[in-house]
């Protein structure tokens, strides 16, 4: 009783979510959690066979996953693979915008100062991470538009609250990204539909491909100064697993956070909370 009680109101089941990077590790586990929440997923990346990957790992137990290609800052691909999961599904319930990080171009150390770095990696992260959320909110808003209903969530970073060291693009970049969540949400509202709502995640530090390079130490494997600093200034002491950002999503997509609209939900194990004294 109390289960079905539950189940309903943080029910995702059936709903068409389109996930960009969803060949990655943070939006793989998510893609994961919401197929087996009974989500019929859509891994849009740049590259097909990551995203393949992730989608073998959702067949394994039944869920219901498609793959479509698309770069996106490549506005007329991210059209055309719309239109395909339209064709097939008739519908999408939500766009979750995760593709994004960091290149080492754009990260400042003895070899790069701020003084000398490359314009162009600058741009390329700082497109990466605000126009490629940019644009698919302008396809996907389209689209929620004509239905009159649907869900947007974008992912920041801790970085957006609290610029860290060495990565000036990608924390200006996350930080237009909370800023955006809040534009889009008032401006949806008031011009589309007060049914389509928008947020964001910030995620704190999980080991993945985009900051390995400056978390572990490639010759040792020994965590690096850095990573012993973000262990020190996170209060729980760890870095997260991608499936801790699963119960969140899902809570943002379904009924349970019809009221929550505009707001970027911190999944750092306390990071930002703490002053570091
Ligand atoms: N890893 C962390 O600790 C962390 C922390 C905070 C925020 N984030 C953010 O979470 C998101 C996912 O990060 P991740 O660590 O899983 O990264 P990841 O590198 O594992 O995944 C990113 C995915 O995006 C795809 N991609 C990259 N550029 C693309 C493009 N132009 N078009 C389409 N797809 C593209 C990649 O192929 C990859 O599959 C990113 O926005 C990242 O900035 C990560």
């Amino acid at each position: 009783m109390a289960s079905d009680y539950v189940a309903q109101l943080f029910s995702v089941e059936g709903q068409v979510v389109v996930i960009t990077g969803g060949g990655g590790v943070l939006c793989g586990a998510i893609a994961r959690g919401l197929a087996r929440a009974g989500a019929k997923v859509v891994l849009l990346n740049r590259t097909r066979a990551s995203a393949e990957r992730v989608a073998e790992t959702i067949r394994e137990f039944g869920g219901e996953v498609m793959v479509v290609e698309a770069d996106v800052l490549d506005r007329p691909a991210l059209e055309r693979t719309a239109e395909e999961i339209l064709a097939r599904y008739g519908r999408v319930d939500a766009l979750i915008n995760g593709a994004g990080g960091n290149r080492p171009e754009a990260t400042t150390g003895p070899e790069n100062p701020l003084t000398d770095m490359p314009e162009e990696a600058i741009r390329d992260v700082f497109d990466l991470n605000f126009m490629g959320t940019f644009l698919p909110c302008q396809v996907y808003a389209r689209i929620m538009a004509q239905q009159g209903k649907g869900a947007i969530i974008n992912i920041a970073s801790v970085n957006a609250f609290k610029p860290l060291t060495k990565i000036p693009a990608y924390s200006a970049a996350k930080g237009a990204v909370v800023n955006f969540t809040q534009w889009l949400a008032a401006h949806l509202s008031f011009e589309y539909s007060p049914n389509i709502r928008v947020n964001a995640i910030a995620p704190g530090f999980y080991l993945t491909r985009q900051n390995r390079y400056l978390l572990v130490d490639e010759k040792t494997g020994e965590f690096t100064e850095r990573a012993k600093n973000v262990l020190v200034h996170t209060p729980m002491g760890r870095f997260g697993e991608p499936d801790e950002l699963i119960g969140t999503v899902i809570w943002l997509l379904s009924p349970a956070a019809s009221y929550v609209h505009g707001v970027t939900i911190l999944v750092d194990g306390g990071f930002v909370a703490y002053g570091g004294v």
